[in-house]
C-alpha cells in the first residue's frame, strides 16, 4: 500500500525552557548552574530537531519578565547568550542551522547586539533547521508593536502575523507553531507566542528543562504525531491509499 497524502512539511515548534532552577536547587548548585546546563540540553534538541521533521524550532531563553530576577541571574544569562553565540555559530552553519533572535534589542548591550547579528550573517544560508532564539521577548509587546507598524495598512493575516513574529521579508519559515512545549511541570504560556500559538498543540511535560534531550523530543513529536488537528473543521476522512 501507498499513502497519496503529501509528505508531511517541516514542522514549527516553540519551548518553553522552564525548570532551570530547581534542577540546580535540587543539586545544592546555584540557579546559574541550572542555566548553564540548560544550555547542553539546548544543544541536544538543535542537534535532534532536524531528524524528527521539525524545520522551525523557537526557544524562550528570557522573557522580558525576567529583568525582575537577581542582577547576577539576569547577567549569567546575557552572559551565556553570548558564550553560545560564540561558540555555536560554526556548529550551526555545519549542521545546516540558521539562527534568528527574535525580541527587544534596545535594551541589550552593544556588545551583546553585535554578537547576535554576527551569528545571525553568519549562518543565514542555512536550510535545514531555523533555530529562533527568543531572547527580552514579550509576545504581547511584540503584538503590539506590529499593531503600531501596520497601523493604516490593512494587512492580511499573514502580513500582520509576519510582523508579530518578526519575520524578515522573504523569510520562509511558517510563523503558526504547530507544537508549543513547556518543560518543569508548569501549565501556562507566560507572554511566549501568543498570537502564534492561536492553533498549536500543548505539550506539558515535568521533566526539568537541563534534563530535556532528544528522547524527551521524540516522545513530545510523538505525542503530537497522534492528535487530530481540525482546525476548527471536522474530523478529517479516513486517510486515502492506493493499492501498489
Ligand atoms: C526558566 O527556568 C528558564 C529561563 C528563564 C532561562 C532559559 C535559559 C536557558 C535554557 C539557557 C540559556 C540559553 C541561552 C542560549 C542563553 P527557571 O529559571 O525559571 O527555573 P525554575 O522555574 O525552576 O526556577
Amino acid at each position: 500500500m501507498q499513502s497519496v497524502l503529501p509528505p508531511n512539511p517541516p514542522l514549527h515548534v516553540a519551548i518553553i525552557m522552564d525548570g532551570n532552577g530547581r534542577w540546580a536547587t535540587r543539586r545544592g548548585l546555584q540557579r546559574s548552574d541550572g542555566h548553564r546546563a540548560g544550555v547542553e540540553a539546548l544543544r541536544r534538541v538543535v542537534e535532534a530537531a532536524p531528524g524528527l521533521g521539525i524545520g522551525t524550532l523557537t526557544l524562550f531563553a528570557f522573557s522580558a519578565d525576567n529583568w525582575r530576577r537577581p542582577a547576577e541571574e539576569v547577567e549569567a544569562l546575557m552572559w551565556l547568550l553570548r558564550a553560545y553565540l560564540r561558540a555555536e555559530a560554526a556548529r550551526l552553519i555545519e549542521s545546516g542551522a540558521r539562527l534568528s533572535v527574535i525580541g527587544r534589542r534596545d535594551r541589550l548591550s552593544a556588545k551583546l547586539c553585535r554578537e547576535i547579528a554576527r551569528a545571525e550573517r553568519a549562518t543565514a544560508a542555512g536550510r535545514r533547521l531555523h533555530l529562533r532564539v527568543a531572547f527580552d521577548y514579550s509576545s504581547r509587546d511584540a503584538i503590539l508593536r506590529a499593531a503600531i507598524r501596520a497601523a493604516g495598512l490593512e494587512p492580511t493575516l499573514d502580513a500582520f502575523s509576519r510582523l508579530v513574529s518578526q519575520a524578515p521579508p522573504g523569510d520562509p519559515s511558517p510563523c503558526a507553531v504547530d507544537l508549543l512545549i513547556r518543560t518543569g511541570g508548569e501549565k501556562r504560556l507566560s507572554d511566549f507566542l501568543l498570537w502564534e500559538s492561536a492553533y498549536a498543540e500543548l505539550y506539558f511535560t515535568d521533566c526539568m528543562w537541563p534534563d530535556f534531550d532528544g528522547a524527551e523530543l521524540a516522545a513530545a513529536m510523538a505525542d503530537f504525531r497522534r492528535r487530530e488537528r481540525r482546525f476548527g473543521g471536522v474530523p478529517a476522512a479516513p486517510a486515502l491509499a492506493v493499492a501498489q
